[in-house]
Order: structure tokens, then sequence, then C-alpha cells
């Protein structure tokens, strides 16, 4: 600590030392100040002028003094709000009463040498510092305010922090300040850069841009800003478009690289983070080159800075938007101003050269003669001390900004408070050592320290005042739009504040609507490296490029993605199916078939249609059934053959029906049962022929078979059989209903599952048995001599039945969905109706047309006697 702090102090104290005095006496530059004397001393640190570039020290000579150059009239100002904070303070009969306090402000002109030597006068209050030396007489010196920038606050916490002697800074922001073990006693009423990353991030993400340029300046504020503000991106997966550091010594060669790299870049956001004095030759050369339409953004050390409120800027940085110091409000700070005069105030040294800078005017030179003086105020630019402040309109009295400049009469008032709880310590209740105090007029800088770690007071926006662990205070930080109003400068409209530690979503609040944004958008422009892919999408990452850089890929047909940048398409549930869009799974179509539409209804209609028909011919037959035509071949059995076939046509409308278990029972039964019943009457029609056929030939002993008990028994003996393997299968394996989500994309098809494949095959098996059997029979006697042979039809109903099913097979294995039942209906009914065309037609021609042939002897024809013998 001690050697960091002595190699500065050497590092730029030597240049004090006259090297042409042999007994080595510190030189004796003149360290002057602003003071004035009080109880207790602060010092004050300000940049009050410019500082003028010199050349490097080279170690081989005495190096040259440096000279401060221009005032600058915002840190004048600042050096004003001090005094004036403290002459309130002084007046304020509750603060600190019966103790004046009184200031030793230096000029440190920007140069770290400078606030080191001022620094030094005024630890020892010695025009010549002598380290460990103090003449200070009385008053102690309590607290140092100051420096401006980081890079000159840093020596100067180093050569403090040595001596426990607390330091306030309003304006130096580096992260590295907060480090409490090497800079023990610093603390500073400015926002840390530290949390500027994470601001700003927010800012960034409450837009939605996620593709970002970052100019960093080479310099501990922005290259450990910048890192730190790409990681908080990092996190929130917000890529870094280019990342350029701005050099802070002049360079072209980089300078031209900047532009470039600027001019080629998607991004429409950059964020530079530097001081405005870097950035300028950087953003002066952007501006040359007519670069717009990009959307700065500024740090706190630019973000309301008077250097870009230029002509040159308005189109380059139009819409910008910065994060400021909160402002505050200084009651009658504007009045102590205009009250300002170099007349009045005689201590203060810096006042004259601030009335000639504003008037633009010069004071005479006491010791110059009156010749020259009155030439000079010929020419009109002697100050005659008669000019009024309140003519001036320049930002020195704009009080609506008090940014930075609060910060130092908060930190005024910050030492206020700390050593009045210091001077209201009751003696035996003390903190330190035996419950002692600390005693105003000769306390340490270490008990002072004490105090200042415990201030909490509410400052004058009612902003409670405090020091976290790191010595910093309350982060928050105001957010400003750089609104270009016709009067063609920049207003830096507060648009929105950021306050750490709030929680997520609270701790950003932006009026979108006060935004003024560039080149004229309503709403935030975009800046993204890819757009970003809708619902129905998914992305896929480029190779080699940044995860914020991808294309969109649309979804197969079997999944979705139901939010925008999915990076994987999703399968829909089983009973569900993407849109046609893939945005989404709608509930897949039930298909069965139904009466509600037209291919249900027409095959309702035929069936209902063969019914009835089925159902007039059997009128037919009943109301003749004393004719021949009816008589012939056994009665009972056409009836009972009619009534079947009436099922069969009816057992169709089963199938068109919601499949449910039941239902799927009742289909397959029926539809097995029936058509046995059908068949196997066929079957027994065309026995009874040939029976009938050979009990006619002379000692047949079929005669006994003659009647209608033998073709009763074996129609239903033969329909038994099929009962028998209908209720095993119900048994077994009973037909159910199900969903069947796979077959067809996109439907779900409600289909009956038949149970038992064995016992399903069985069944149908057993018919085609009966259907071949019947078949064959008849076709062996399809040639007994009979005018009116059945067997004949029957022959060819059994062809027709055998083509309708064997058809069958193959359009049922290629349909799906309710096509197959639609199939199987068409097979029911088609065979149904050729069983009954074949065998019923001609016998209804002949009973409805020509009743002439309906006798016995027609019948018989040529060979008779056989039916009638039948009878
Ligand atoms: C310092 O100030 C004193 C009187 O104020 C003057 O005599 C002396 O020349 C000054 N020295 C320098 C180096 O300016
Ligand atoms: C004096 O200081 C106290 C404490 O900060 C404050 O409440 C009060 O308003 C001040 N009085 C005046 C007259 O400024
Ligand atoms: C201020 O000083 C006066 C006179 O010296 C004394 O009477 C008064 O008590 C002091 N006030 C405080 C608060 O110390
Ligand atoms: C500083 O001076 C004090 C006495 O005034 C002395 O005790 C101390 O050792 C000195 N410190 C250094 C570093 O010379
Ligand atoms: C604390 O007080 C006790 C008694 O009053 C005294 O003996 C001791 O020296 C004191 N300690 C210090 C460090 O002053
Ligand atoms: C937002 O800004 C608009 C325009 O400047 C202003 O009219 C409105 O009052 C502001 N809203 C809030 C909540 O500050
Ligand atoms: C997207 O789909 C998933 C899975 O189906 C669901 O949990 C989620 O709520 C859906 N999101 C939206 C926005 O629809």
């Amino acid at each position: 600590m001690m050697l960091v702090a002595l190699t500065y102090f050497l590092i730029f104290l030597i240049p004090v030392y006259n090297s042409s005095e042999i007994n080595c006496q510190l030189s004796s530059i003149n360290l002057t100040g602003y003071i004035k004397q009080g109880d207790v001393l602060i010092g004050g640190m300000f940049p009050v002028h410019n500082f003028q570039i010199y050349p490097p020290i080279l170690f081989t000579e005495v190096p040259r003094v440096q000279f401060c150059s221009t005032l600058q009239f915002n840190m004048f100002q600042y050096m004003q709000a001090m005094v004036f904070a403290l002459e309130e303070i002084n007046q304020n009969a509750s603060l600190l009463p019966n103790v004046t306090l009184g200031f030793w402000i230096y000029d440190s002109c920007d140069s770290q040498t400078r606030s080191l030597q001022g620094t030094m006068w005024q630890l020892t209050r010695h025009k010549t510092p002598i380290p460990n030396y103090t003449c200070r007489g009385t008053s102690p010196l309590a607290v140092v305010i100051g420096d401006s920038k980081s890079f000159m606050s840093i020596p100067m916490a180093q050569l403090l922090g040595v001596y426990k002697h607390a330091q306030i800074s309003y304006a130096s922001s580096v992260a590295a300040l907060s480090d409490k073990s090497q800079f023990p006693s610093f603390f500073r009423t400015t926002v840390s850069s530290e949390y500027l990353p994470l601001a700003i991030t927010r800012l960034i993400t409450f837009f939605g841009w996620t593709w970002i340029g970052i100019l960093a300046e080479d310099s501990d504020y922005g290259l450990i800003g910048s890192q730190m503000l790409k990681e908080e991106l990092m996190k929130v997966e917000i890529c870094v478009a280019f990342y350029e550091t701005v050099s802070p010594y002049y360079s072209q060669e980089k300078i031209q690289r900047i532009v470039e790299v600027v001019k080629k870049t998607t991004a429409r956001v950059i964020m530079a983070f530097s001081t405005a004095s870097n950035l300028y030759p950087v953003m002066l050369a952007i501006a040359k080159s007519d670069i717009s339409g990009k959307i700065w953004i500024a740090t706190e050390s630019w973000a309301s800075h008077a250097i870009f409120n230029k002509k040159e800027f308005l189109n380059t940085l139009k819409g910008t938007i910065g994060f400021a110091v909160p402002a505050g409000n200084i009651p009658k700070f504007k009045e102590y101003l205009y009250d300002l005069h170099p007349l009045k105030t005689t201590a203060d040294i810096f006042v004259q050269s601030f009335w000639e800078e504003a008037f633009g005017c010069r004071w005479p030179d006491p010791n110059i003669d009156q010749v020259s003086l009155q030439e000079g105020s010929r020419t009109g630019n002697l100050c005659t001390g008669k000019e009024d402040l309140r003519t001036l309109d320049i930002q020195f009295f704009d009080m609506t900004n008090l940014r930075r400049v609060y910060n130092v009469y908060n930190a005024v008032y910050v030492v206020a408070h700390a050593l009045h709880a210091l001077y209201s310590c009751e003696p035996g209740k003390g903190p330190f050592i035996n419950s002692s105090c600390a005693d105003i007029k000769h306390f340490k800088p270490r008990q002072l320290l004490h105090y200042i770690w415990k201030v909490r007071f509410q400052n004058t926006v009612g902003q409670e005042m405090f020091f976290d662990r790191n010595g910093n205070p309350p982060t928050s930080f105001d957010i400003l739009n750089w609104h270009l109003p016709s009067s063609g400068s920049f207003v830096y409209v507060n648009i929105g504040h950021y306050d750490f530690g709030v929680s997520m979503g609270q701790d950003i609040t932006i009026n979108t609507s006060a935004i003024m944004w560039s080149e004229g958008h309503v709403q935030a422009p975009i800046s993204v490296c890819s757009n970003s892919c809708g619902p129905g999408y998914r992305k896929t990452i480029l190779e080699g490029q940044p995860v914020c850089c991808f294309d969109c890929i649309p979804c197969s047909e079997a999944e979705f993605s139901n939010h925008t940048d999915a990076t994987e398409c999703i399968k829909c549930p089983d009973d569900q199916w993407p849109t046609k869009r893939r945005d989404g799974c709608q509930k897949k179509f039930i298909e069965f078939l139904s009466y509600r539409e037209p291919l249900g209804i027409a095959l309702a209609v035929i069936s209902i249609l063969g019914s009835l028909f089925s159902v007039s011919i059997l009128i037919i037959f009943i109301g003749n059934c004393h004719t021949p035509v009816v008589k012939a071949n056994n009665r009972e059995l056409s009836y009972l053959l009619l009534l079947a076939l009436v099922l069969c046509f009816g057992c169709s409308l089963v199938f068109i029906v919601r499949p449910t278990t039941p239902t799927c029972m009742v289909r397959q039964i029926a539809f097995g049962i029936v058509f046995v019943i059908c068949i196997s009457c066929l079957l027994a029609k065309t026995i009874m022929v040939i029976i009938a056929f050979r009990a006619t030939k002379p000692n047949s002993n079929l005669r006994s078979w003659l009647g209608s008990r033998l073709p009763n028994t074996m129609m239903f003996s033969c329909s038994m059989v099929q009962v028998f393997i209908c209720v095993t299968w119900l048994i077994m394996g009973p037909p159910f209903s199900q969903m069947n989500m796979k077959s067809q994309m996109g439907k779900i098809i409600i289909e009956c599952n038949v149970g038992s494949l064995t016992l399903f095959w069985c069944m149908l098996g057993y018919l085609g048995l009966l259907a071949t059997v019947s078949f064959i029979v008849a076709f062996l006697a399809r040639k007994l001599p009979d005018s009116f042979n059945e067997a004949k039809f029957i022959t060819f109903s059994m062809l027709i039945f055998a083509a309708v099913w064997l058809s069958f097979i193959p359009a049922y294995l290629s349909t799906t969905g309710k096509y197959t039942v639609a199939v199987e209906i068409f097979a029911i009914l088609s065979s149904s109706a050729g069983l009954l065309a074949c065998i019923f037609f001609p016998k209804c021609y002949i009973i409805l047309m020509r009743p002439e042939m309906n006798t016995k002897e027609f019948i018989m024809g040529k060979t008779t006697g056989n039916l009638q013998k039948i009878k």
C-alpha cells in the first residue's frame, strides 16, 4: 500500500525538485488554491482548467512544468456547488452548530501529477509538500472531495488510503475503485460503472435487440466495462456484432477501421463504452462519413456531454439513448451563481478567468501602464465588472439537468452529516475505545471514516443517501434520449429510470412514447442478425456464426412449433395432428361411415330398399302360397330364405353407425349368422332337388327322405354350427371398437377390431365352405331334367356370390377407413341382391306376369310328376 503510494509520489513529485539545488530542498512551486479557513477543513479537487498536452516525460531532463489551459465551465460550476453547499451548511443552525466548515480547493487541471500535488498540499497545508508533515495548526482536514476522472482519483485514493483519510469522488465511476482492499477510504456519490453493463443489458432486452455493436475505450473504464457488458449480454443470448477498441491516442488508421466496421455492420444498435473526449475523434469521423440510422447507446460519461451537442453530430447522434447519473436539484444555487463577482469573492482565484471566458473580456493587469489600459478599453475587450451574468444564455445557469454537480453537493452533505454525527457524540457512549468520542477539533482521519460509513440521510430530492460496503451510493440511472427540436441542438429528455436491486421487470421503466428515434421511426427499430422464426418453423444454427444468426426451417409434416424462435419442433399427441401451418395441434378428424354423409345415406337407402323388396316378394309369395310356383321346392324354405335376405339387407345398416363394441359384435355376428342361414337354405333346396329327382327313380329308398323335415333339420344344424362358432368367438375374443390413429395421417379411424382373428376366419371359412358345397351340389344338379329346376338358379347365384366375395378381398385390402366398411356393405348388398334376383325374380315373373304358366302342368313340363310327388 505504502509502496504504491510512494511510487506515485516519486514519479509525480520529483518533477518539482529543483535538481540544481545541492541541498535537495523541495522546489518552491507555488501551490495555491481557493481557500477559506474554518474549524474543520474540507479539501476539494476539481479540474477547473483543461490539461495542456505536453511531451512525454523522458527522465533525462527536468520535466517541464505543466500549464493549465482553458477553463471548463462545468467544472467551475461543480466547484461552486461545493462552496455553495458549505455556505449553506455553515448557515444551518441545526447542522453542525458552532462549527464553521472551511475549504481548500485545488485545480487539478485534468492531470494526475497535479491531483497528487494538490492532495499533498491539502494534507500538509504547506506550499511545498513534505510527506508525513503537516502544519495544519488547529483545524483538521476532514475529507478530500474529488477528483473528477477515475485516472486522477486512483493515485489520490492510493495516497489517501495510506492515512485512512476519507476521499469522496463525485464523478469517478471506474469499477476498480469499489475494491476496498485497495482503496479503503474511497467513497463516491456517483454510480459505479460496474452496474452499468447490467443496466445497458436490461435496456437492450427491453427493446428486444439481439445484435449489438460495441465500441470500447482502451482503458480500465472501457475494457472492464465492455467485458462485463459482454458477459451480461451472453447470459441473455444477445450477440455482439462487432467489438472495436477506441484508442485514447489519436490514430487515423484505427479510426478509419472503426468507421468501416460501423458502415458495414448490420447491427442497428451500437454501444460506446468510452469517455467523451476519446470518443470524440471517432464519432467525428463517423459523422463525416454520413452514417446515420444507428441507435447509439451512451454510457454515463458521454450521455449528456456538451462536446457532442454540435452541428456536425446532429444527424448521426439524433435519438441516442444514454445512461446518466440521476438528476437532482439544488435550491437557490442559481441565485448563488448569479451573485458571483470577481470583486466580491476575491478569494476565489477562478472567478476572474470565468468572467473573462464568459464575457470575452480581459481584466486589466495591475502592472500594466495606463496607456495600454486605455488602449485595451478602446478596443472594447477589457472587463469592467459591470457585466451582468443574468444576460448570459449559457448552460452554466441551466438548473434542469443537475447531475454530477448534484453529486458534489451530496458529497459535501455526506461530510457534514458525518461530522455532525461525530460532533453529537455523547461522551461515554462513543464508538471508540473505552466508549470514547472524537473531538471535532482534533479528530483522527479514521475516526471520521467510521462516521462516513454509517452516514444516512435524505437528500433534497428525497432520496436516502448512504454507502454500501464498497463505498458506493444507491445505484440508479436516468435514461436520456437525445431529442432534436427545431432549435438545432440536442435536448436530453429523461425517458426512464433504472434502479439496481429492484426485482427484474420493475428495475427498468421507460416511457416509450417519449422516445424520439433516429430517422423518424415511430417504434423501436429492430436490431437482429436474423429475423425470428415464426411458429411452424425451427431455428438452425449457421456454422461459425453467433447464436443470434440462424435459418428458419419449416417443421416436418407430423410436427409443430407453437412459439417464435423454437429450437425444436415437437410431435403432437397421438389424438392430435399439426395444423396446416404447423403452428399448433388440432384434434384429428374422426372418420367412420355414418348416416350423415352421402355415401352412408346411399348405402342405407339401398339396403332399406333391398329389405323392402325382399319383404314385398315375401308378401307376394304368401299371397300366392297355393300356386304351384310357390309350393314347388319347399315353400317354408323359400319363406325362410326371403326372411334371411331381409335380414341380410338389414344387417348392413348396423355397419353404418359409429363403431362401438356392442355394434361391432352385432355386425359381425349378424353378418355371419344371417348369411349362413341364406346359404344353408340354398344348400337344403339343392339337396332337396337331388333327393326329389333320385326319389322318382324306381325302388329308390330316398322317398322316405322327402318331406320338410330333412331340409329344416339340415338348415338348422348348418346354422347351429355357425352359432356355435360365433358364441365361441364372443367368449374367446370378441370384436371391439378401436381408434386407429396410425394408419392414416391426420385421421382417427374408428373401426372394429375383429378380436380373435382365428375365430373370425373360422366364421368366414365356414361361410365359404357352405357356399362352396352349395355351389358344387347345385352345379351337379343343374342338368337334372326339370322345367323349373332351381339348381340352375342356385348355381348361378352362387357364382355371383363367389364373384362378389372374391373381388371383395382385394378391394377390402386396398381401401382404408370408412371405405373399407363401405366396400364390405357393398359386398353384402350385392351378394344379397344377387341371391334375391337369381332365385326369386324368375318365380315372381311367372307369378305376376305369366299367371298362365303358374300351373301344375306347366311346371311338370315334359317330365311330369317329379315336383308334384315331392309335395
Ligand atoms: C510564489 O509566490 C511568492 C509570493 O506569493 C513569490 O514571491 C514567488 O516568486 C512565487 N514562486 C513561484 C515559483 O511562482
Ligand atoms: C438544516 O439541515 C437540516 C438537516 O439536513 C435540514 O433538515 C434543514 O432543512 C436545514 N435547514 C435549512 C434552513 O436549510
Ligand atoms: C454554541 O456556542 C455558544 C457560545 O459559545 C454556546 O453557548 C452554545 O451552547 C453552543 N452550542 C452548542 C450546540 O454547542
Ligand atoms: C510520521 O510522523 C510521525 C510523527 O509525526 C512518526 O511517528 C511516523 O513514524 C512518521 N511516519 C513515517 C512513515 O515516516
Ligand atoms: C480504558 O479505561 C480504563 C479505566 O477507565 C483504563 O484503565 C484504560 O487504560 C483505558 N484504555 C484505553 C485504551 O484508554
Ligand atoms: C410519456 O411521455 C409522453 C410524451 O412525452 C407524455 O405525454 C406522458 O405523460 C409520459 N408518460 C409518463 C407516464 O410519464
Ligand atoms: C405450446 O405447446 C405446448 C405443448 O403442447 C404447450 O404446453 C404450450 O402451452 C403451448 N404454448 C402456447 C403459447 O400455445
